[in-house]
C-alpha cells in the first residue's frame, strides 16, 4: 500500500508532502472554503453554501491530520451554520494543487495537426455507433476534443438530422442564422456560404462576440462539379507562423480589430484579436475571416504592419500542405471546433448539379460536459467526498 501523505501547518497554509517526494501547499482559507461537509456544501446541488465573508482572512485551522485516507481539519466556530469538520481525499487535493507546474499540467493541450498527419477515415464514426453507444459518442467528442475534427458518416438524409446529431452531444446553439441553417446556393445570398464562391479558410461568425462553438456541416445533397471541403487546424497553423514571424504574431495576438456582418436583419460588430491566446500564451483559436473582417481599425501607424502580417497568416492557412481536403458524400456530417478549426470550400458549379448542406452549432461547454459525462461512466464521481470542479 502507498505511504501516506504528510501533513504539517507551515505560516499560512498546510504543506502536503507527498510519497513521491514533492510538496503541495495549500492555503488555510482555500482549505476552509472548499470544504464538502453538508453545511459548507449543499449536497444535492453540490453547490458553494459557505460565505467567504463569514470565514476570517487569517483563519487558522484547530487540527490537521493526515489519515490514510485523506486530510482532516476541524475550524473554530465562525459566523453562519458553521461547518461538520472537513475531509479531503489525497487524490482530491492532488487533483488540485495551485502550484504553477500542477495547473500547467492539467490545462488541457491541443494536439496540432497538418494535412498529412491525419485522415477523414481517423475521425469517422458511422451514424449507428454515434446515435446508440456511448463508445461511438465518445470517439466522436474525443477527437473534437484532441484533433478539433470529426465525421459521422450515414446520417439519414432528412431535415432535422443535423439538429439530432447536435442533441446527441448537448443543447443547440441559436445565432442570427436560426437554430439550424441551409447551405445552398441562392439568390439575394445573406451570406458568401450561399453562393457559389470558394470561401476562404475562416472561423464562422467572427462578428459576434462569442464565436459559436462546434460547428455541425451534415450534407443532403453533393452532385456539383466543385465544391469540396478543406478542414484546417488554426493552432498548426498560428504556431507556423509564430516561428515565421514572432513579430507579426505578436501583433495579430494582441491587436484587436473590428468584425462586422450587417444586414437588413442584424446588426453585428465586435472587435477581437485575430489569434486568440489562453493565459499561458497557448494558441486556443482564431479568428479568421475575411470575408467579415473590418474596417480594419488599428492606428494609422500599425496599418502595414497588420496587414503585412495578416496577409503572412492568410498564406500559411491556404497552404494546401496544412490542409485535410475531402468531398463531403451524401449522409456525412462534418463537425469542428469553430475557434480552433478554420474550415473552407472550394467554389462549385451550380448548374452541374444540387449541392445543399445544413448546418447547427452546439456551444462548447456541451462538448466538454458531455465529454466529461462519459469519461466518468460507472465511476461514483462524487466519490463519498469528492470534486466540486
Ligand atoms: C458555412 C460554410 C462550407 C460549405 O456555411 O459556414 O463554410 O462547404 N460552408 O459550403
Ligand atoms: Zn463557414
Amino acid at each position: 500500500m502507498a505511504a501516506t501523505p504528510q501533513a504539517e501547518m507551515v505560516g499560512d497554509s498546510v504543506v502536503v508532502s507527498w510519497p513521491d517526494g514533492t510538496t503541495g501547499r495549500f492555503h488555510n482559507f482555500w482549505l476552509r472554503e472548499n470544504c464538502f461537509c453538508p453545511r459548507c456544501t449543499h449536497p444535492n446541488a453540490w453547490e458553494r453554501m459557505v460565505d467567504y465573508l463569514d470565514i476570517p482572512l487569517d483563519i487558522v485551522p484547530l487540527t490537521v491530520d493526515a489519515e490514510s485516507g485523506g486530510l482532516r481539519l476541524a475550524w473554530p466556530s465562525e459566523a453562519g451554520p458553521g461547518c461538520d469538520g472537513t475531509f479531503y481525499q489525497w487524490g482530491w487535493l492532488d487533483r488540485h494543487r495551485t502550484e504553477t507546474e500542477a495547473r500547467r499540467a492539467r490545462t488541457h493541450r491541443l494536439t496540432s495537426w497538418t494535412g498529412s498527419d491525419l485522415t477523414v477515415a481517423d475521425v469517422t464514426v458511422p451514424y449507428g455507433q454515434f446515435a446508440t453507444t456511448d463508445n461511438g459518442l465518445l470517439a466522436v467528442c474525443e477527437n473534437l476534443a484532441t484533433v478539433g475534427i470529426a465525421m459521422v458518416t450515414g446520417v439519414p438524409i432528412e431535415d432535422n438530422s443535423v439538429l439530432a446529431v447536435c442533441e446527441r452531444i448537448g443543447f443547440v446553439e441559436e445565432t442570427h442564422f436560426g437554430r439550424s441553417w441551409d447551405v445552398r446556393s441562392k439568390p439575394q445570398a445573406e451570406n458568401l456560404a450561399y453562393t457559389s464562391y470558394r470561401l476562404r479558410p475562416h472561423n464562422d461568425l467572427a462578428a459576434r462576440r462569442h464565436l459559436p462553438g462546434i460547428q455541425f456541416l451534415h450534407c443532403m445533397a453533393n452532385d456539383a462539379k466543385g465544391g469540396e471541403s478543406v478542414l484546417v487546424d488554426s493552432i498548426a497553423v498560428t504556431e507556423r507562423f509564430r516561428a515565421e514571424d514572432p513579430d507579426g504574431f505578436e501583433l495579430l495576438a494582441t491587436v484587436p480589430v473590428t468584425f462586422s456582418q450587417i444586414h437588413e436583419q442584424w446588426h453585428l460588430v465586435n472587435r477581437g484579436t485575430v489569434i486568440e491566446l489562453d493565459v499561458d500564451g497557448d494558441v486556443v483559436g482564431t479568428r479568421l475571416h475575411a470575408a467579415v473582417m473590418g474596417p480594419v481599425d488599428v492606428a494609422p501607424e500599425t496599418m502595414a504592419d497588420f496587414y503585412r502580417a495578416y496577409r503572412g497568416l492568410l498564406a500559411i492557412a491556404v497552404d494546401p500542405a496544412m490542409h485535410l481536403t475531402f468531398r463531403l458524400e451524401a449522409g456525412m456530417c462534418q463537425i469542428f471546433d469553430n475557434a480552433r478549426i478554420v474550415h473552407a470550400r472550394r467554389a462549385f458549379d451550380p448548374s452541374t448539379g444540387a449541392r445543399h448542406l445544413r448546418g447547427a452549432y452546439i456551444n462548447r461547454d456541451e462538448l466538454w460536459s458531455r465529454l466529461e459525462i462519459l469519461r466518468r461512466k460507472g465511476t461514483d464521481f462524487r466519490g463519498g467526498v469528492t470534486d466540486r470542479f
